[in-house]
């Protein structure tokens, strides 16, 4: 009786097996029709930030500005995982093309990010990059090559910086009898320097500003300070001062201060970035107004170049978000206190 059970429990658990799906065993492979051969593609390798290995160019280190950009791609490639290979172009654009050739001959290197220094000059490596397989995201300043040799563009636009700084100077100097204003300037040959200053002439000249001098501080304190001076010298006949950037205009501050003038009172100011230093100088009432330029693209330069290299195609132009600051806004101290950097 027990023999008759055990045989027919081995033949049902034999039958069980049976009904399973044929595990892929290597049964002999049918006859191989042209029809019945399906291409099978080795599926595409999906990537992960882990798999980013980022070379990124950073102009080298101006000011307020650039210390908060430089610590927004390293610290949030840190969170992510992402293996970033940080290189200081130290603001010299033939260190900047030869960092650039560098990672396109780095193997690890499959994503190059570029703060470019200046707009022109960037075909050549561009194209090499092409060549060499590596996804190239643009980053803070827009460069004059061919849209198609790089995947896209994340920054301000700094004309319209411009234009905001104009149109807010003009409203500084309504009802002033002369409207003389001295422009401080950014690196010569940058696409801010050239995009703010072409904004600002555009909305300000509207109300009868006259720019009666202008002149590159190369985003620094001390030449913005020493430019100043110089004009000062020559004359104190000016009613407004337009820093490109917060630092310029720090400089300038400290220039009508020891040449016995009010800032912000006697000469009106405007910068552009909208920094800690900047809010502070307005609570402290020798700034007017701050245009905002973000610095804090990390986040969505590494979307971008993480999307790009799994084969999406995105905008050419991802513009930053932006605002305008006022030393007479009445919530000014708890905007400053909620800022990031
Ligand atoms: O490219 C952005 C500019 O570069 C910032 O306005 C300036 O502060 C920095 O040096």
């Amino acid at each position: 009786m027990f023999k008759k059970l055990a045989f027919l429990i081995v033949l049902a658990s034999m039958t069980l097996v049976a009904c399973q799906p044929a595990a892929p065993a290597a049964t002999a492979a049918p006859a191989a029709t042209e029809a019945s051969v399906v291409a099978t593609e080795a599926p595409a390798m999906v990537y992960t930030y882990a798999d980013m290995t980022v070379g990124f160019l950073q102009t080298g280190s101006e000011g307020g500005w650039r210390g908060a950009n430089s610590a927004s791609f390293k610290e949030t490639a840190e969170q992510l995982g992402i293996t970033l290979k940080f290189y200081d172009s130290q603001n010299d654009l033939a260190k900047q093309v030869a960092g650039f050739q560098q990672f396109i001959e780095d193997p690890e290197v499959n994503v190059i990010i570029l703060a470019a220094l200046e707009a022109a000059g960037w075909d050549q490596v561009l194209k090499d990059a092409k060549a060499a397989g590596k996804t190239v995201v643009i980053e803070d300043r827009r460069i004059d090559a061919s849209e198609d040799l790089y995947v896209t563009f994340i920054g301000s636009d700094f004309v319209e910086e411009g234009r905001k700084s104009g149109t807010e100077m003009c409203k500084l100097l309504e009802g002033s009898d002369k409207k003389n204003v001295w422009e401080l300037v950014g690196n010569v040959g940058s696409s801010p320097a050239i995009d703010r200053g072409k904004g600002f002439r555009e909305t300000a000249e509207k109300c009868g500003i006259v720019v009666t001098n202008s002149q590159t501080g190369n985003w620094s304190i001390v030449e913005g300070k020493q430019v100043t001076e110089a004009w000062l010298k020559e004359s104190k006949d000016v009613q407004g001062i337009f820093g490109q950037n917060d630092e310029m205009a720090f400089g300038a501050i400290e220039a009508l201060k020891e040449a016995g003038l009010v800032p912000a009172v006697d000469v009106k100011i405007i910068s552009v970035d909208a920094t800690a230093g900047a809010f502070q100088a307005m609570l402290d009432g020798t700034l007017n107004v701050t245009v905002e330029c973000n610095p804090l693209l990390a986040p969505q330069v590494y979307e971008a170049a993480l999307a790009a290299l799994n084969g999406e195609t995105l905008p050419k132009w991802i513009p930053s978000i932006e605002g305008v600051f006022y030393a007479d806004d009445p919530n000014l101290k708890d905007i400053a206190a909620g800022r990031q950097y």
